[in-house]
């Protein structure tokens, strides 16, 4: 087994003893942690059913990673499908196609489900449900997944144990309703999105080569009695961040609506991430890439100055001292990613005292439409395998970008990597990326100048303005610093 399977393992065994002993959470809450958890761990899709108050159907309680289709597939026979719970003993099929255990082998085989481990779950000694894991590829699990499994497999019903006494009827009943809602359930990667926006962000992450899920799965969030009311749905996960996301391009009515969910999603979830991206905020994303409404006009102007060239000069040698005092004696090879990093990069270096050595990299833009990945297109010229290197950046937005390049110089084995980043714009991160030097946290607008350019003007500004909207520039381009009219 991986060093890596295996800490996630551990981390997975971790995460749902404390969700069990959080006597705060309801059941439901801690069987979904169990599932995705599990899920996780071991790469792969995973589902929780529990045999109903008859003991005669399993039902599914929840479930992450499965398609729609194969959770509606029909009322599960424990007599039938798989045997685990009537056996009381784990399960393993390595190729499902070729397997009679299996009790709806085409909506299966449909799902593109190629191998199931399914360990029962034991209360008091009867079974009472079990939790499947499925991958699609063909793969032979191994004895420590079947141990980690079983583990996860005995904390359920610990989780379930603990709750019989409180109302496990109630609980039962709402994780039912969630199956009988269709919208409750898993979905796969989705072949149409629900609006072309969606599939225009789809194709930012695929670029960053962020993993990310389409409607992953759906929440209840309000209840009348024990039935739900009212269920919500955001519009993507992403694995390796831990981070929904929901996009809202609509209609300010629409998106208060939006707002309340998401709040409401937050108090009952509190350790649930989530961001709601606006539609400015989607437009910005898309200007950036020079695509959308805010990209579409030229010469914009300055609105406003952020920072004069001498109010940028003050924080460049600060943060210039900072990195000379802290890497005193270890010689750091400092990377610029360009091209908005000219100006800072240059000013940096020359205020900092210790020995440096100094490269550039530069990455391919996303281009809307076409379905390429992010690529190094100017990578660094110099080793740096065993050295400690600062990634110098102009600036962080989404962390999009960030995050490519620290994949990318890590897989170079650095000793140690920093980021100095001049301008973090927190508002609208998507990935949360590490800065140990910042120039300055700015306000979630466009800025330009001082090597920031929209569409490759306005880099040879001396200081920092925001982009102006057509109707609102005040200063011209060549405007000077803050006073100029
Ligand atoms: P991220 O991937 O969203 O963090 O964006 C990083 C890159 O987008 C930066 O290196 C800049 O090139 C560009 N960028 C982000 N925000 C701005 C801005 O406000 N002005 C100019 N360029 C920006």
């Amino acid at each position: 087994m991986t060093k890596s399977r295996q800490s996630g393992y551990y981390k997975a065994v971790r995460r749902v003893s404390s969700l069990i002993s959080n006597t705060d959470k309801e059941l439901h809450e801690i069987l979904d942690g169990i599932v995705r958890s599990t899920a996780r761990a071991l790469t792969a899709s995973a589902s929780l059913l529990l045999l109903d108050s008859e003991r005669k159907n399993l039902i599914h309680v929840s479930s992450w990673g499965l398609p729609k289709s194969f959770i509606l597939k029909g009322i599960l026979d424990p007599g039938k499908s798989l045997k685990e719970v009537e056996t009381s003993k784990p399960v393993i099929i390595s190729d499902v196609t070729s397997d009679d255990r299996v009790q709806y082998p085409e909506t299966v085989n449909k799902s593109g489900i190629r191998s199931v481990m399914a360990v029962p779950i034991l209360i008091d000694g009867k079974p009472a449900g079990s939790i499947r894991v499925y991958t699609r590829e063909v793969y032979e699990f191994t004895n420590q997944d079947l141990n980690f499994v079983s583990t996860i497999a005995n904390l359920t019903s610990m989780a379930i144990d603990n709750h019989i006494l409180r109302d496990m009827t109630v609980q039962i009943r709402r994780e039912a309703d969630r199956v009988v809602n269709p919208s409750a359930l898993s979905y796969a990667r989705p072949a149409v999105f629900a609006h072309p926006s969606e599939k225009e962000f789809s194709q930012i992450l695929d670029f960053y080569d962020i993993e990310w899920i389409y409607e992953p799965r759906s929440f209840p969030i309000s209840w009348e009695n024990d039935r739900i009311t009212e269920m919500f749905t955001p519009d993507f996960y992403l694995p390796g961040l831990d981070l929904f996301i929901e996009l809202t391009t609509m209609k300010q009515s629409l998106v208060t609506i939006k707002n309340r969910k998401v709040r409401r999603l937050q108090e009952l979830h509190p350790d649930i991430n989530i961001t709601l991206l606006y539609k400015k905020d989607y437009d910005r994303l898309l200007a950036k890439f020079g695509y959308g409404p805010l990209a579409e006009s030229r010469g914009r102007g300055v609105a406003k100055v952020l920072y004069s060239s001498a109010e940028i000069q003050n924080r460049v040698k600060e943060l210039a001292n900072q990195i000379s005092a802290e890497y005193q004696g270890h010689n750091p090879v400092m990377v610029g990613v360009l091209r908005g990093v000219f100006c800072f990069m240059a000013d940096l270096v020359r205020q900092i005292t210790i020995p440096v050595v100094v490269d550039f990299m530069t990455i391919s833009y996303f281009r809307s439409g076409t379905s390429s990945k992010a690529h190094v297109t100017k990578d660094i010229n110099l080793s740096v395998e065993g050295k400690p290197v600062i990634l110098v950046e102009d600036i962080v937005d989404t962390g999009l970008t960030l995050n490519y390049i620290i994949r990318h110089l890590k897989e170079k084995g650095v000793s140690d990597l920093a980021v100095c980043a001049l301008f973090d714009k927190k508002a609208r991160r998507i990935a949360n990326v590490p800065l140990r030097y910042r120039g300055f946290t700015i306000p979630d607008e466009f800025i330009i100048g001082y090597g920031l350019d929209f569409k490759e003007e306005y880099r040879n500004l001396p200081f920092v303005g925001i982009l102006g909207k057509n109707s609102e520039s005040s200063l011209s381009r060549s405007g000077n610093e803050k006073n100029s009219k």
